[in-house]
């Protein structure tokens, strides 16, 4: 195979109908609209109920290939990103892989958080090139719910649930992924951390110690600190390492975190607003599932057109954090 390029062919998403808004959220914990809105930009999000991880991958993953105008049996990898998997195995990729009989397809799950997208673009861009793969969905879905403490406000009014799936596609020319940057900081893994496994000595049953985290437990403030300097760290080198500037750039689409980080970017770069996609109102913090969310938003809307250039961005738990320069 002489491809020599990682092209972005189809996207779907599948969001949860149930909104969880600002408002109902005044009724569970001790907030308001008001801080929400100011320190995090999110307005609503969504909630799964009585749906499994699982069938938000398939529905978006469904999605993506109809939109690429793929059928299953043509795909060669199945990565699903996901913090928030139904089992331990099977893997989610592996549900999604056997529901839509895609006979020829690898399977397996990556545990990058809210990196997730980005990490999964890197993989399928790096077996497309080695000839190992031609064509790669990759699945974002969450069920972050699950692990939410409802009556924790520091946590609570920021996650939503869903998945988004983009399609990837070996090709001749010189269009796609052009350049990825992608790298932790495990010294700060326990900022983000939800620990659901019982910690018991697996012969006798004793503690070992004590399961403090069941629920998802953010050092807000840290992750706000490192994203400040891994953010413009990861979006530099894929500009670097692409030989492009930042007002080249028609797109600069970042994990959905806060609000006050995209502006942070926007300022930084010098950036026309209008060109940092914005969907956190909507939808929250989604995990990996936020980069393929917005482009799946853009492309339907007509806002994303070929020969454009873009940088995708992701960070959060792992500590993880990765940027890929695109052309569409
Ligand atoms: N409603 C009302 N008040 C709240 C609140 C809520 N939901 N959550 C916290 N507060 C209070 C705090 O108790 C604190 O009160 P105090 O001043 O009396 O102590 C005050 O609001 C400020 O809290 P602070 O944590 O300093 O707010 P912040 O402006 O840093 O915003 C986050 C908190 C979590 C929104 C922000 O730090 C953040 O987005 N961090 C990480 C983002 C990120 O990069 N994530 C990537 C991985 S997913």
């Amino acid at each position: 195979m002489s491809n020599i390029g990682t092209r972005l062919i189809g996207t779907g998403s599948y969001m949860p109908d149930m909104k969880l808004t600002n408002e109902m959220l005044e009724g569970m914990v001790d907030t308001n609209d008001e801080w929400i809105v100011k320190r995090t930009g999110i307005r609503e999000r969504r909630v799964a109920q009585n749906t499994a991880t699982w069938e938000l991958a398939l529905g978006a993953g469904e999605r993506a290939l109809a939109d690429a105008g793929l059928s299953a049996a043509e795909l060669d990898l199945i990565l699903v990103g996901t913090a928030t998997p139904d089992f331990f195995t099977p893997s989610v990729s592996c549900m999604v892989q056997g529901k839509l009989g895609a006979s020829r397809a690898m399977a397996f799950d990556l545990s990058a958080a809210c990196s997730g997208f980005v990490y999964c673009v890197d993989v399928a861009d790096s077996f497309i090139r080695a000839g190992k793969a031609k064509n790669v969905l990759v699945i974002c879905a969450e069920t972050l719910s699950r692990i939410i403490d409802y009556t924790d406000r520091a946590t609570c009014v920021l996650f939503g649930d869903g998945a988004a799936a983009a399609v990837f596609q070996a090709s001749e020319s010189e269009e796609g992924v052009l350049t990825t940057y992608m790298r932790a900081n495990g010294t700060l893994g326990e900022c983000l951390k939800a620990q659901c496994l019982p910690d018991e000595d697996p012969l006798d049953g004793s503690p070992r110690a004590v399961c403090e985290q069941r629920f998802l437990h953010m050092a807000g403030n840290e992750v706000f600190r490192f994203t400040a300097a891994a953010v413009p760290e990861a979006i530099d080198a894929v500009l670097h390492q692409g030989q492009m500037t930042a007002e080249q750039i028609d797109w600069f689409v970042l994990h959905q975190a806060n609000v006050r980080i995209l502006q942070m970017i926007t300022s930084r770069y010098g950036l026309d607003p209008e060109k940092v996609y914005v969907n956190i109102d909507r939808y929250g913090n989604t995990s990996g599932v936020s980069v393929a969310l917005c482009l799946d938003e853009m492309r339907k809307s007509g806002k994303l057109k070929a020969g454009q250039h873009i940088v995708i961005c992701g960070f959060g738990g792992g500590l993880t954090y990765g940027a890929a320069l695109i052309r569409i």
